[in-house]
């Protein structure tokens, strides 16, 4: 929908509260849903940068005596649209609570990526319908990615009529109009852009602790891998202009934080939309290394994309991470074509070779897809043995999962799913083995670690990351959270490190 469909809409849908809900005329003139097929349309014009959001006078105080809760699902991405949302929520005068039965505003901000995902939401859906009846005043929304597919729609529409709020990726700077809407409408509330373009700059923000913050540097994905819904539900490639990226960076420095991520759907495709200027993510982070921040990291790479200029760059060390997240999703060129990866296994593992040449200690982690439509015994196990060769720390693993609009989605399948299982239990016993091992190195060796809070399963314990993003717990005072101590590994685990703080925290309290 557009900006003047929206406004049409909202003619016809003009707060009256005492029609009754007929969700009928959605599916007439009125609603028109979100499009996956529009959303694939790529517009040629140009990107607007807005620097003019503001709470308008007639929503302030909107939220006062009230409570919002926000259910967060799938990537940082995501996470970090809760961080603006709930921004947004305090501008308003709103109360943030971590229950949801406190809540007088619940937002589901969810994930489109896997089937098993969508199944989640779905289900705390259906499970809000008590809690609505219960609380009648109670308004319940869902926004994310899911909402910007006609299918999710349609679904909400026809059967969970308890949802006053669907609001897509693209309307987030539009949550008061759309809480407004809501209060005063009797009728669903539906915002949902199919297509975009615009960058705005100045949204409000409230990070979650003070530790570790995400950067957006850009939006959307322009790559169209034939099983990913991500360049329909987040909209065309655009970047974050240099300059906006780095003050937001030096403020948070300035602010104390300890670890920057910068965060794009394909960080690697970073300025190319830029016709003004030749900047690319090897220039941006050769920028922000200078900045006083201890950690600095980004994610997702595409390996198609991830340019000499940006290894050269990551080689100089200092506080950009020796960790590198390069999904390969197959080990096979031919499945990496049928995907539209844009690369064969042969330029994945030159990628590799040029980035451990030039980063020796770098430690690399993956994503991988199996079962891919018709992906053979052979084509498997090339990514079994490219798994070995690349000698990846560890690796997020997936069964494919086929996403309605996608290309995709319409191949045929040969493939049974007790094969794709099987696979993925032969992947991820390789997985599992190759990171005992990676952890073994780290066995009495010191570590720097950057300690975020007490440790999940005990609270005597603290928890951190290394620079190569591996969980270390530990013994050591409460002072210690928020820096940056050394730890010795007493025992390395499969997945975590166990140890003790040899620093003495004099220095650690001085700062
Ligand atoms: N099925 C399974 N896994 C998928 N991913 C993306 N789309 C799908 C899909 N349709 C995985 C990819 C990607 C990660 C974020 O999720 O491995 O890198
Ligand atoms: Fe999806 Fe990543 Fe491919 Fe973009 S590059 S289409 S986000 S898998």
């Amino acid at each position: 929908m557009n900006e003047q469909q929206r406004l049409d809409n909202q003619r016809v849908n003009s707060p009256d509260k005492k029609s009754a809900k007929d969700y009928s005329k959605y599916f007439e003139a009125v609603y028109i849903p979100p499009s996956l097929k529009d959303a694939k349309k790529r517009g040629k014009e140009e990107v607007k940068y807005h620097n003019d959001f503001s709470i308008q006078k007639e929503f302030l105080g909107m939220g006062t005596g009230r409570k919002f809760y926000i259910r967060t699902y799938g990537c940082q991405m995501n996470e970090h649209d809760t961080e603006v949302m709930a921004g947004i929520f305090l501008g308003l005068g709103y109360e943030v609570t971590d229950q949801a039965e406190d809540a007088n505003v619940i937002l589901l901000n969810t994930c489109a990526i896997r089937e098993n995902a969508e199944n989640k939401v779905f289900g705390e859906i259906g499970h809000l319908k008590a809690l609505k009846r219960e609380k009648p005043d109670l308004l319940i929304g869902v926004c994310g990615c899911m909402s910007q597919e006609e299918s999710v729609v349609n679904k909400i529409l026809e059967k969970h009529h308890h949802i006053d709020m669907i609001f897509g990726t693209h309307n987030i700077h539009r949550l008061p109009n759309i809480l407004h809407e809501a209060y005063m409408s009797k009728e669903m509330v539906i915002e949902v852009w199919s297509k975009e373009g615009d960058v705005i700059e100045n949204l409000p923000k409230v990070r979650r602790g003070n530790i570790k913050a995400w950067v957006n540097i850009m939006y959307g994905c322009d790559k169209f891998c034939t099983y990913c819904i991500v360049p329909y539900t987040r909209g065309k490639e655009r970047s974050r202009r240099p300059d906006d990226i780095i003050q937001e960076v030096r403020h948070l420095a300035a602010q104390g934080y300890q670890e920057i991520t910068l965060l794009g759907q394909n960080v690697n495709a970073y300025g190319k939309d830029f016709d003004d200027i030749q900047y690319g993510l090897g220039d941006l982070m050769d920028e922000i290394r200078k900045i006083d921040i201890p950690r600095v990291r980004f994610t997702t790479s595409h390996p198609r994309d991830f340019d000499d200029h940006l290894i050269e760059v990551l080689a100089k060390g200092g506080n950009l991470m020796d960790h590198i997240h390069l999904p390969v999703q197959s080990g096979s060129t031919d499945v990496l074509k049928i995907m539209a990866r844009k690369y064969t296994r042969e330029q994945y593992l030159e990628l590799v070779r040029k980035i451990k040449a030039a980063i020796p200690n770098v430690s690399l982690t993956t994503d991988i897809i199996v079962g891919y439509p018709n992906e053979t015994e052979e084509q498997f196990e090339e990514t079994l043995s490219l798994y070995r060769e690349v000698g990846y720390e560890t690796a997020y693993t997936f069964i494919y999962s086929p996403r309605e609009g996608t290309p995709a989605a319409k191949m045929t399948d040969n493939v049974p799913m007790a094969v794709k299982k099987e696979r993925l239990q032969r992947l991820n016993a390789v997985v599992n083995e190759l990171s005992a091992a990676a952890m073994k190195k780290y066995q009495d060796q010191i570590v720097d670690v950057l300690v975020e809070g007490e440790s999940k399963n005990n609270p005597d314990m603290l928890a951190g990351y290394t620079s190569k993003s591996r969980l270390v717990n530990f013994k050591g005072p409460k002072t210690a959270i928020g820096k940056i101590v050394k730890v010795k590994i007493t025992d390395a685990k499969t997945w975590s490190l166990n140890g003790e703080i040899v620093e003495e925290l004099q220095q650690v309290e001085v700062n």
